[in-house]
Formats: C-alpha cells, sequence, structure tokens
C-alpha cells in the first residue's frame, strides 16, 4: 500500500482528495498547520473511510519541522501539495504574506522530496495562471497571461519552481483546477471558509441559510449572455479523483514529460446568475441578491478543454451542476445546526 503525504490535507481539496485516496487503496498522512483549515474535518474523513489519519500539525515554512516528518515517515511514495494560502483580495492587500508562505512551503517541500528520494510529486495549482485569456475556452498550452493577483502570480511562479526542478527521475504533474464547489456526497465533509466567503458558492448558500443578510453578483454588464461572468464550476470530488488517477499516472511511469499539466474543469461554462438560478431550482427557494459593481480582478469568461485528463489520466467528472448545488447547500444546512 503507497504511502501517500497530503500537504493542506484538512482543508477543501485536500480532505476529498484523501477520501479519494484511501478508497482507492493508499495509505495517507497529512501535513497541515490548520492556519486556514479546521482540524476536526479528520473526524468527517474518517466517518466515511473508518480509518484515523494522521496530521502533522507543522508549518511547511519550518524547514527542520519539515524535514522531521520525512526522517519519521522513510516510505513516502508520492507528494500532493495543497498547502497554500488562495484569497484573491487577500493576496491584493498582503503580497508579501502570500509570496513568502506559497512559495517557501513549496520550496521546503521539494527540497525534503528530493532529500528524501521521494520523486512522485503533484502540485495544487489553478486556472488563475491563464489570467484573462484572450479565448474563454482553454488548453493546458493557452498562453498565461498576467496574473491577475499576487495569489494568482505563486501559482504560475510555483508552476515555473516545480517544471525545473523536475528531473526523468523527480517526475511531477501540475493540476490547473478550475472553480472547485459542492461536498463530498455523504455530508461528513466540505467547505469551511474562514470569515467572509469571497467565494460564490458559499457565498449563495451563507446568504441562503441566513448567515449572510444578502449577496452582491459582482457586475452584469461584461459581454456574455446575461452579462455576469463564465466560470467552469467542478464538484470537489471530481478534483479529488483526478489526484488519484494523477498519482497511478506518474507511479506506473505513464508521463509522457518531466513534468506534465492538466485542467481539471467540466468543459462547461456557466454564468453567474445561471449558478444562482440552477441554486434556487434545486433549494427551492429564492436568493436575496443584488446586482453590484464589477470587482476588480475578475476574468470575464473561463472555462476548461480537459480533453487530455480524460484521454491521459482516464478521468471523467460525473458531477453535474445540480449536483454541486445540491451538494454544498446540504453541507450548509448541516453546518447550521451543528
Ligand atoms: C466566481 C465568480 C465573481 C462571489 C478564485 C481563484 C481560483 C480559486 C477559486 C482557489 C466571479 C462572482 C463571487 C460573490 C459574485 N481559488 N462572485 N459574488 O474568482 O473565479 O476564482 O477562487 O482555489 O484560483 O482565482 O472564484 O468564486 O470568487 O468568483 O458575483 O459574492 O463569482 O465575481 O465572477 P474565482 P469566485
Amino acid at each position: 500500500m503507497s504511502k501517500i503525504l497530503v500537504t493542506g490535507g484538512c482543508g477543501f481539496i485536500g480532505s476529498h482528495t484523501i477520501v479519494d485516496l484511501v478508497e482507492n487503496g493508499f495509505e495517507v498522512i497529512s501535513v497541515d498547520n490548520n492556519s486556514r483549515s479546521n482540524e476536526s474535518i479528520l473526524n468527517g474523513i474518517e466517518k466515511i473511510v473508518h480509518k484515523k489519519i494522521k496530521n502533522y500539525k507543522v508549518d511547511l515554512c519550518n524547514y527542520d519541522e519539515t524535514y522531521a516528518i520525512f526522517q519519521e515517515n522513510t516510505d513516502i511514495a508520492g507528494i500532493i501539495h495543497f498547502a497554500a494560502y488562495k484569497a484573491v483580495g487577500e493576496s491584493v492587500e498582503k503580497p508579501l504574506m502570500y509570496y513568502e508562505n506559497n512559495l517557501t512551503s513549496l520550496i521546503n517541500i521539494v527540497k525534503c522530496a528530493k532529500e528524501f528520494g521521494v520523486n512522485n510529486f503533484v502540485f495544487s495549482s489553478s486556472c488563475t495562471v491563464y489570467g484573462n485569456p484572450d479565448t474563454a475556452l482553454v488548453t493546458e498550452l493557452t498562453p498565461q497571461k498576467k496574473a491577475e493577483s499576487p495569489y494568482g502570480a505563486t501559482k504560475q511562479m510555483g508552476e515555473q519552481i516545480v517544471t525545473d526542478v523536475s528531473s526523468n527521475t523527480f517526475t511531477s504533474i501540475l493540476l490547473r483546477y478550475f472553480n472547485p464547489v459542492g461536498a463530498h456526497p455523504s455530508n461528513q465533509i466540505g467547505e469551511l471558509p474562514v470569515g467572509k466567503p469571497q467565494n460564490l458558492v458559499p457565498a449563495i448558500t451563507q446568504t441562503a441559510i441566513g448567515k449572510l443578510p444578502q449577496m452582491k453578483v459582482w457586475g452584469n454588464d461584461y459581454d456574455t449572455k446575461d452579462g455576469s461572468c463564465v466560470r467552469d464550476y467542478i464538484h470537489v470530488s471530481d478534483i479529488a479523483h483526478a489526484h488519484t488517477l494523477a498519482l497511478h499516472y506518474l507511479l506506473n511511469k505513464k508521463n509522457k514529460t518531466n513534468c506534465d499539466i492538466f485542467n481539471l474543469g467540466t468543459g462547461n461554462g456557466y454564468t453567474v446568475l445561471e449558478v444562482i438560478n440552477t441554486f434556487e431550482k434545486v433549494a427551492g427557494q429564492k436568493l436575496n441578491y443584488i446586482i453590484g459593481p464589477r470587482r476588480s480582478g475578475d476574468v470575464v469568461a473561463i472555462y476548461a478543454n480537459n480533453e487530455k485528463a480524460k484521454n491521459e489520466l482516464g478521468w471523467n467528472p460525473k458531477y453535474s451542476l445540480e449536483d454541486m448545488m445540491y451538494t454544498a447547500w446540504n453541507w450548509e444546512k448541516k453546518c447550521a445546526i451543528e
């Protein structure tokens, strides 16, 4: 049973990925300092997979403490690196904090991986590396524009670092998520945004449950079908399964290059208003929102050409937008009563 080290394992995508890895026969350990997550999510994981997951509460910016994890676990076969700050707006206010945290943690985990001969590395990247693309439908070869935020810049720099340190012995994969949303169908784990949610779907569900009085649609005067921005929303469990497939791909030496890149999106673009309408249909209630001004840094429209992940990883996203809204709403209702 191959042991996988998941950094950021208590986070939204990290926790769902741990579930999928364990369900597919991997042994997993987590590293998460819980600065932006809650260790209680491990209880939810345990209820699904009926196994305790060990989390090392370590800040990956501390090289010595990170190194000690590898000394204690000399049988790690692969690493999935999620741990990073990811709030676009916050990164604009505190760029240095983002560059220091996201890049130092990446450099430390890669240094340890190489030191201990852990030669399979999956990097959590994002469609934000494309910036504002000339065409809304992007492939992995679409030229990257200037990142719209320091957060996006850390993902572009992170991809460059991983690319440059990869070789025919240290092989890696860059997974570019589009917009991960929803919650595990068991309703035992889901998204736990820290503070006021910046992202669309938690803003919708928190408004619907009454935690927020009203939400704003940031602009409806864009050149899109209804004036609001277009994104490729993808269920977090579909994203999670892509990581399991990516590890099999590396462990079985299927990689075509030292650092293969994959878009993880459904290939469908939905506007903000379409997402809200779908939520209202699924929840059976109207959402209290108004149209606000455009949000700086927003990309007008972007969605994935996902053929490469389908053909090379054998990945087939299965959740619909309705499923995403249904599971996100279920999770919000559960969090409200706990
Ligand atoms: C989506 C659309 C908003 C909130 C970012 C990062 C990406 C990933 C996800 C980390 C936009 C609109 C939102 C609200 C709104 N981050 N919106 N009212 O900006 O596409 O992606 O978060 O994994 O890397 O770039 O996601 O959900 O913030 O916004 O109208 O209250 O919803 O303007 O058009 P985004 P988002």
